[in-house]
């Protein structure tokens, strides 16, 4: 649907303008480019950063605080933060000098090194799980927790809301991405996608009592920002208990708006949490807690090499990976949780986040544009329509991709980066009052186009 108050044509046209000049100034990484075509397919290490944009893919060349730089020296301010991976800023001094020691003194073991412990123990005072396991991403955190699920209730099927998003795993892709290619064809029959939100058609597909877990974000946050209803996850903690299956609370990205996620700011007793991104400040980590008895379970199902172990005999769960809880990685855990992710540090980007949504609203206000911006906490979200959304239907009921990815444009052109703009900016662990002021102007200036 096109966004409210906005004219198509005035969108396509700027577009056209923004994109050819996106092309024009970037001749490095278009040289960059055709290079790399022929030892990447599309030229890019990872699919997504062609098929994420309609412009040409950019090079990127260093980092720093709040800002990173392109090959052809352009100058970004990253309000997405690599879609949050990289909140905690480009190169904290702390981190760099964590890691140098680490990789120094050895980066991977293959056995545990004591700084897992200490990030542990962050991790419990934040999340109240106090049992943890570690992957290299929150993709197979998220894998993990629900291989444990479908073992410890031995049901199969994996429940998730529309919009949501976890990785590209099999358990929970599905709705839009149903067409995509190599996904075993059953895949789809074993994700349940309901909308969030509506315990009724929660409960209705509970009820066949197949259902291993319900894995969800606590507010969605890849279709700009959608909060739950007052007492949803009160009553959805009672379903899980009534039919048996684990809910599994993912804050890969909402571990950026409060100490402890928001898991702790409504209160959601969850079976199990998963992270990844921000958690190691962006050096590749996954992890994920459990409660008590799940963490039992997972200690007495143990893949073992000694035939004489009991906790082989019962079964051992497909967990692990070589590189998982490698050393560096907690090294960059420690230092992240212990150094940058502090309790007064969230308490600024709240109050940098309250200051940008507000200012959003202000513009939409002053541009005549009946939308609205949406707060939580460090992030903001937008809709393009006169009401909140509630789930992904009434999400997309305003969301206009063309106008977009027109903002993104001509945001990049103006210094300003926004990787994912339909999750809505986000403050980060480095930014000032100015950086959000630096946004807010170029957010005007789009209007003002727009409006033009
Ligand atoms: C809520 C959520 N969970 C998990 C993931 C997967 O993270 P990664 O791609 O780093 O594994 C994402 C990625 O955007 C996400 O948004």
């Amino acid at each position: 649907m096109p966004a409210q108050g906005v004219d198509i044509n005035r969108v396509n046209a700027i577009f056209q303008e923004e994109q050819d000049r996106f092309h024009r100034q970037r001749p490095r990484s278009a040289a960059l480019l055709e290079k790399a075509k022929y030892y990447m397919p599309n030229g890019v290490p990872c699919a997504w950063m062609d098929g994420m944009y309609l412009h040409q893919p950019f090079f990127a060349e260093r980092g720093e605080g709040a800002y990173f730089w392109d090959v052809d020296q352009h100058k970004y301010l990253d309000m997405n933060q690599a879609d949050l991976s990289m909140n905690c800023g480009y190169g904290p001094k702390v981190l760099v000098e964590a890691i140098k020691e680490r990789v120094a003194n050895g980066s991977q073991f293959l056995l545990p090194v004591e700084d897992s412990i200490d990030v542990c123990e962050k991790l419990s005072e934040r999340y109240r799980h106090h049992l943890w396991q570690f992957t290299l991403s929150a993709s197979s955190a998220n894998m993990e927790a629900i291989r444990i699920a479908r073992a410890y209730t031995e049901k199969e099927h994996v429940l998730v809301f529309g919009g949501k998003y976890h990785g590209h795993i099999d358990d929970t892709m599905g709705e839009k991405n149903q067409d995509s290619l190599g996904f075993s064809k059953d895949f789809k029959n074993k994700t349940l996608i309901v909308e969030f939100n509506d315990l009724e058609s929660i409960e209705n597909a509970l009820k066949n009592n197949d259902v291993a877990c319900i894995v969800t974000e606590p507010a969605l946050t890849n279709i700009g920002v959608i909060l739950p209803q007052e007492n949803f996850f009160l009553q959805l903690r009672s379903l899980c208990d009534r039919y048996h299956c684990l809910l599994i609370i993912d804050e890969t990205h909402t571990q950026v708006c409060a100490w402890g996620g928001l898991s702790r700011v409504w209160n959601i007793e969850s079976d199990m949490i998963t992270l990844g991104k921000t958690v190691a400040a962006g050096i590749p980590t996954g992890v994920y807690g459990m409660s008590q008895v799940v963490g039992e379970f997972v200690a007495n199902h143990l893949e073992s090499f000694d035939e004489n172990d009991p906790r082989a005999a019962l079964g051992g769960l497909a967990i692990g990976g070589t590189l998982f809880g490698n050393a560096l990685s907690m090294a960059a855990a420690k230092v992240a949780l212990t150094e940058i992710l502090t309790k007064e540090a969230y308490e600024k980007t709240s109050r940098l986040g309250e200051y940008l949504s507000s200012g959003l609203q202000t513009l939409f206000d002053q541009h005549a544009l009946p939308w609205l911006a949406q707060t939580l906490l460090s992030r903001s979200g937008y809709t393009f329509g006169p009401k909140h959304p509630r789930n992904s239907t009434e999400y997309y009921e305003y969301s206009d991709e063309e106008l977009l990815n027109t903002m993104r444009v001509f945001y990049a052109n103006r210094g300003v980066w926004e990787a994912i703009s339909s999750a809505g900016p986000a403050v980060s662990f480095v930014m000032e009052q100015e950086q959000i002021d630096q946004y807010l102007t170029v957010v005007d200036d789009f209007l003002t186009v727009l409006k033009n």
